[in-house]
Parts: C-alpha cells; structure tokens; sequence
C-alpha cells in the first residue's frame, strides 16, 4: 500500500488520540520499521492490516467502524491532494457534479490521474453495474479486500457533495468482491 495512506491513517488517529496512542499502536503492531513512510513509498499492505487491528483492540473499536469512519474522514483531503494535477480538459467533458458523477469516474480518476504521479500504483476496480436517478450498483475488487474502507471512502464522497445516500453492501463482505447499492431511500 501507498505512503500515503499509512500517512493518512497515522494522522487521522493522532487527531483523535494524540501521539502517544499512535506511537504505542506502532510500537505493537512490531511493523518493518520503525512507522515513518514516504507518502510516494510502496509498504506491506501486511503492516497496513496490522496497523488497523492494533488501533481496533488498543481502542476498543471494532475494524468494521474504524475503517468505516476513516476512510469518511479520509475522502476529503485525499481527494483535494491530487484535485491539481487533474487533467482539467477531462474534468470540462465529463461533468461531475454529484457523488454519482463522482463514483462512476473512479476508475479513471484512480489510473489516469493519480497514475500520472505514482505510476506503479495498485488501485481498486469499481465496476458499475447500474445507475439510474436514485440508485448506482458498484462492485469492488481488490486483493487487499478492505470493503469497510471503500464504504467509508464512499461515504466521504456522499458528504463532500452535500448528499445525503445511503450505502449498503449487499452480498456476504467476506466474499471476494463487494457488491454496493448506494441509493437515494432505503428501499
Ligand atoms: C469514493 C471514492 C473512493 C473510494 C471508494 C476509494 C477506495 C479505495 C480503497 C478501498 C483503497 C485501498 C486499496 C485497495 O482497496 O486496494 C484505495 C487506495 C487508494 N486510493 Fe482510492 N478511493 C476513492 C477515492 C480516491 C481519490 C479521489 C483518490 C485520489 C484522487 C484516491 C487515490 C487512492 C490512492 C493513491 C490509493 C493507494 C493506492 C496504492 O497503494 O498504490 N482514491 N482507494
């Protein structure tokens, strides 16, 4: 996984809960060095994992619910991190004005934008499988199967357009790829 998602995840548990909560889930998680990352390095996506299950028992927060909500908080600045390197004439023909626009440019935005500043980057697969006014189908693949962090991705798209959507993974999250409805209504 990248750098900077360590980062990302580094930082937002130090807001939460100071340095010292931080430096003990490093020291625990007995990673491959010593907690510092370069936001452009590649590193285990083993000591992301155990990163995540270290801050869920020290915490007493089940993973499900910290991945969820960090990956909430997470859309934002992630999102405006790579907003400047966007090759805007793309942006002018494919309007995006809402969280749908949003999700069914993912691909896209992940391997053409972000590919620009990490070439040998390892992105998700959003698959959309339907959309119409109200709902949008996706599915995710990933190897590093983390469907909590995709919701709360997701999620963190919803509220950074100002929506209000309601995101559902429909199929057992423990299979291969995670189906999600996002839809205006619970049905
Ligand atoms: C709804 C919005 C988004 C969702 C659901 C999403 C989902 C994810 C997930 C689940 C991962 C973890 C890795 C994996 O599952 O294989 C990831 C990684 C990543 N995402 Fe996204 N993402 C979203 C938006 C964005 C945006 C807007 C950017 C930047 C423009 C971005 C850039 C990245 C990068 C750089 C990684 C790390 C890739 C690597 O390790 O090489 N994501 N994303």
């Amino acid at each position: 996984m990248r750098g900077l998602m360590f980062n990302y995840l580094l930082e937002y548990i130090e807001s939460r809960h100071g340095y010292g909560v931080v430096d003990a889930i490093i020291e625990e998680s007995e990673l491959d060095n010593d907690g510092s990352y370069a936001d452009g390095g590649m590193y285990k996506d083993a000591d992301f994992i155990k990163l995540i299950a270290t801050t869920s028992e020290t915490l007493k927060i089940p993973t499900i619910q910290f991945l969820e909500s960090f990956g909430k908080q997470t859309f934002s600045p992630l999102y405006k991190k790579f907003m400047t390197i966007y090759d805007h004439d793309v942006y002018k023909q494919n309007t995006i004005s809402s969280a749908f626009d949003f999700i069914v440019m993912l691909n896209t935005i992940h391997y053409k934008e972000v590919t620009k500043l990490y070439p040998d980057s390892i992105f998700p697969h959003f698959d959309i499988i339907n959309r119409n006014d109200s709902t949008l189908e996706v599915i995710y693949r990933s190897k590093r199967h983390l469907p909590f962090l995709a919701k709360g991705l997701l999620e963190g798209c919803i509220a950074y357009f100002d929506e209000v959507l309601i995101v559902e993974i429909q199929n057992d999250s423990k299979e291969k790829n995670t189906h999600f409805i996002i839809r205006k209504e619970r049905a």
